[in-house]
């Protein structure tokens, strides 16, 4: 989604500012731009649509001077993804990059036009330049005129403006999108993405609620939301991203499924010890779960499938109930939540609008907010009372892969470490599934030694234009996690449905045209979901079946196409099969030739609602 840049710097900053728009890249964009305050004072900006070479192409037949600076990367939400309508937005003496939604923009925007300011673009964006520079053509300094602005504006953004004349100020805001400062030496930066702010600096400060902050080369001023100067607490990064290092894989995404392995190892070694020889679950320490008496579990999309899996497991092995729900309709169903109640939201990037937003609902009613995600630093983590990191390293293909898989693994150690307190599990049950766990990354590095196989399936799926995926129990969320990982890259329309369910509407939709994936490993429910392949066979499905071989053959059946996956204990099979739907995924996205890491219309981290 949109990225925000800004420096004040000792060099031209133009340059600068594409670099750090190319580390904005995989968040998901359609056009940018950058604008600067030139030596003479004036304000000057460039923008193009599409990729950010389109810009950098501009800036070499028309070059930016300057040495303070903003950019953007816009994903379209109010007008079409074109230069008219990308950011910064200029108006009089005001530049302005926005990430966010301002939804009283039509009013704002009519009230201006009475007074004279017409909008000339279709954004929400536009109106807080016109508004700003409408209090500098009334004689307010622009730090006034800035604030000004801020009180007359609703809705989530995080803001970065530049003014005429101003060549050592950027002003920023946050509320409700994420907004870091970057500390160099006599530079200061700004971005929407800490990460982006890497290779510039390591020091940063991240704005909280309602913040509002003034940068010079010299520091930050930062402001809470009565206006009363504060001090934010200085972070060190030390990540380290390369957004170029695809070690030698064609796609982030084809390098972040084969990382698996080891981000799971790295997340099961962080939750786990057995130095005495019995497993020692190092999470949720302050809660005991005999008090707990039911389980809020919130997330979207692929994080929303992690949940659904935990449903099953913790409903299972520790015996609490669990309601589960997608953040945006969670948020606004108001939903009563009794005191004993534990409140888990999941999400990789910890900057998910609406999951973010379902957890402030939560906080002051549920008696414990757990977040799992991947970015500590991020805004869910530091709302929550406590933080599970899932350890995956950096997820740049916006098709979350190894992040699904990691999220999975802290689940279920959760899930075991409730069902310990509560004494629902045997302690030789806990050791069996801890050592299957343990072992799991080896299982998965040898699975992914050998894939070749799926092309040929995934070539053929490359020229369809409909696909259904079949899963019961454990592989239900995971049957929908395959379809939407399928739609979301190639394009192909697919539905995931529990295999029970077919018989209810969808098999009507079955012909010899429709591949038919079924997720059926050789669990207590493989031979109800043979019995549901065999109703789909009947109707002449092209039928692709992921299980393991034995399983297959007991069952004396063929199908036309099978997937032949490790033996595993039926409990780690969600860890186990993510693989096989996120490398049909993607194989058949290369062959329709469609851009794998950056699919059209999607973004990574989804700050608007
Ligand atoms: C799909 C995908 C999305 C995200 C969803 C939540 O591959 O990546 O469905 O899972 O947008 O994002 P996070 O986990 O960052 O909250």
């Amino acid at each position: 989604m949109c990225g925000i840049i800004g420096i004040l710097g000792k060099h031209e900053a133009a340059p600068i500012l594409v670099e750090a728009l190319k580390r904005l890249e995989y968040r998901g964009y359609d056009s940018s731009g950058i604008a600067t305050v030139k030596d003479d004072g004036s304000l000057d900006r460039r923008r193009a649509v599409g990729k950010l070479v389109e810009l950098q192409d501009k800036l070499v037949f028309e070059p930016l001077k300057g040495k303070a600076g903003i950019g953007h990367t816009r994903w379209a939400t109010h007008g079409e993804p074109n230069e008219k309508n990308a950011h910064p937005h200029t108006r009089g003496a005001v530049s302005v990059v926005h990430n966010g939604i301002i939804e009283n923009f039509l009013t704002l925007r009519e009230e201006l036009k009475c007074e004279g300011y017409k909008a000339v673009t279709d954004t929400d964006s536009e109106t807080i330049a016109i508004l700003c520079s409408k209090f500098i053509d009334e004689g307010d300094e622009p730090l006034v005129a800035a604030r000004k602005t801020l009180l007359k504006l609703s809705g989530s953004f995080a803001i970065a403006m530049l003014f005429e004349g101003q060549k050592n100020l950027i002003f920023a805001a946050r509320s409700g999108s994420p907004l870091a400062v970057g500390y160099g030496k006599n530079e200061i930066y700004l971005g929407s993405d800490a990460l982006a702010l890497l290779p510039l600096t390591k020091k940063v400060a991240y704005l909280e609620e309602g913040d509002h902050a003034v940068l010079t080369r010299e520091g930050a001023e930062i402001y809470d939301i009565k206006g009363n100067s504060v001090s934010r607490q200085i972070t060190y990064l030390n990540q380290s991203i390369n957004f170029h290092d695809k070690s030698g894989f064609s796609h982030f995404m084809e390098k972040e499924i084969h990382e698996q392995p080891i981000a799971l190892e790295r997340a099961i070694s962080s939750y786990l010890s057995d130095s005495t020889g019995k497993p020692t679950f190092n999470l949720l320490k302050k809660i005991n779960f005999t008090e707990v008496s039911r389980i809020i579990l919130v997330a979207c999309g692929t994080a929303y499938y992690a949940c659904y899996v935990a449903k099953y497991w913790i409903e299972k092995l520790a015996k609490i109930p669990v309601e589960i729900d997608i953040a945006s309709e969670f948020r606004y169903r108001e939903p009563p939540i009794e005191h004993a109640t534990v409140a888990i939201f999941v999400s990789q990037s910890g900057e998910t609008a609406d999951t973010l937003a379902a957890l402030r609902y939560c906080s002051g009613r549920a008696e414990k907010i757990i977040s799992i995600v991947n970015v500590s630093t991020s805004s869910i983590a530091r709302e929550s009372d406590e933080v599970l990191e899932i350890h995956a390293g950096p997820e740049i293909g916006v098709a979350s892969t190894k992040a699904f898989t990691c999220q999975l693994a802290v689940l279920l150690l959760a899930t075991l470490k409730a069902a310990k307190d509560r004494a629902e599990i045997s302690s030789t049950d806990i050791s069996k599934t801890v050592n299957n766990l343990k072992n799991l990354p080896a299982i998965l590095n040898q699975y992914l030694g050998n894939v070749n196989s799926l092309k040929d399936i995934s070539y053929k799926l490359s020229t369809t234009s409909d696909v259904l995926f079949l899963g019961r129990g454990l592989m239900y969320p995971l049957a929908l996690e395959g379809a939407l990982k399928l739609k979301e890259i190639s394009y192909i329309h697919a539905e995931g449905y529990a295999s029970g369910e077919l018989k209810h509407g969808p098999i009507a939709l079955i012909d010899d045209s429709v591949p038919v994936i079924i997720l059926a490993p050789y669990d207590n429910l493989f031979e109800k979901s043979i019995s549901n392949m065999q109703e789909v066979i009947a109707r002449k499905a092209n039928v692709i079946v992921i299980s393991d071989n034995d399983g297959l053959r007991e069952a004396g059946l063929k199908s036309e196409t099978s997937i032949e996956m490790p033996k595993a204990d039926p409990l780690l099979a969600p860890l186990i099969y993510a693989l096989p739907i996120q490398l049909l995924a993607y194989f058949t996205a290369v062959f329709k030739g469609t851009d794998v890491d950056q699919p059209r219309n999607l973004a990574k981290s989804v700050t608007v609602e």
